[in-house]
């Protein structure tokens, strides 16, 4: 195997994305160090060459931690994925939510410039610009968040952003819309709260799958959402990482399809997978849905050549 080209300290790489993201980066010909606190990671995701710092991003060892991979390896730069991601749990969880998400973010900015690592990118969320006026969503929408999670996550990408100007950093934060699909079972998402993954056991269990309103005013009357296979997403950050290398700062990137998928359609998709309808229940609305979330994806295919090229079939297909 070719000597890898550089490697990357990954947190949260044993995560349902870090270990997408850690499988891409190795097929680009990368070699990475995960850095997870294993709280929702797992460890039997990473391949046993991958060495795994097992740590929590807020305890006062991080720099020293990160101090001593840099005496042993040449880190070209940190990938930070690590984060808590659920909405409504930020919602009943704020502070938890700003002291692992902002905070560790932080710690991590800090820690990685003191062990003199230049390069810093940010796992960031379509979250950030709340009730979406236009469609598609470009970067320069308004960033008005209206989860807990959603201001971490814009609070977070803030604090890179000054933090680079102010050290000279390279750095980049990819803003993910919604992430499905998966490269193995092994690697699916376990959390089963999004969509498709709740599509899925409905599919096996035959439990009907609530779809929240079905009198939004989109052309089926439920709800649109930019779909992001997450093999597309994994490779986007070695676009990004690329980027890095070559010594640019892309600054905040929509990762999208520019496509929107409705839940019925979702269903739909997992029925012809499945060769069976996938039950489901209309109910009422969930609260703080917005009806339309769309990417614009242009900016990313003109700052890294990245587009996706998976479809909502094959986010469906590779579900175990
Ligand atoms: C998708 C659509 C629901 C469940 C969230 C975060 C976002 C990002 C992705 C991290 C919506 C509908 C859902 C169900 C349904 N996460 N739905 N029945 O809310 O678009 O985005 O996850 O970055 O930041 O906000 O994702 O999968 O919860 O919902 O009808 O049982 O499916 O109304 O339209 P969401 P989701």
């Amino acid at each position: 195997m070719d000597v890898p080209s550089s490697t990357w300290l990954l947190t949260g790489g044993a995560g349902y994305i870090g270990s997408h993201v850690l499988r891409a980066l190795r097929a680009a010909g990368h070699d990475a160090v995960v850095l997870d606190d294993l709280s929702t990671g797992l460890r039997e995701r990473l391949p046993d060459d991958v060495e795994l710092l097992h740590h929590d991003l807020l305890d006062p060892g991080l720099g020293a931690v990160l101090a001593d991979l840099t005496r042993r390896r040449d880190v070209a730069g940190v990938v930070h994925l690590a984060a808590k991601k659920s909405v409504p749990e930020s919602v009943a969880e704020p502070l938890t939510y700003y002291e692992h998400n902002v905070g560790g973010t932080v710690a991590m900015l800090r820690a990685a410039t003191a062990a003199g690592i230049g390069r810093f990118l940010y796992s960031s969320s379509a979250a950030v610009y709340g009730e979406t006026a236009a469609e598609p969503v470009g970067e320069d929408h308004p960033t008005l968040p209206t989860s807990p999670y959603g201001e971490t996550k814009l609070a977070g990408e803030w604090a890179v952003r000054r933090h680079a100007e102010a050290e000279g950093l390279g750095w980049t934060a990819l803003r993910y819309f919604n992430v499905a699909g998966t490269a193995s079972a092994a690697l699916a998402d376990r959390g089963a709260t999004n969509l498709l993954p709740l599509v899925e056991r409905a599919a096996r269990s035959g439990e009907p799958v609530r779809v929240f309103g079905d009198d939004w005013p989109t052309p089926d009357g439920t709800c649109l959402r930019d779909y992001v296979h997450v093999e597309d997403l994994a490779e986007a950050h070695v676009a990004a990482a690329a980027a890095l290398l070559e010594g640019r700062s892309p600054g905040a990137l929509n990762v999208g399809r520019n496509a929107g998928t409705s839940v019925l359609e979702v269903i739909a998709a997992v029925s012809a997978v499945r060769g069976h309808e996938v039950p489901y229940e209309i109910v009422g609305r969930r609260p703080g849905d917005p009806a339309r979330v769309v990417a614009d994806a242009s900016r990313i295919a003109d700052a890294l050549g990245w587009r996706a090229t998976r479809g909502i079939e094959e986010m469906c297909a590779s579900r175990p």
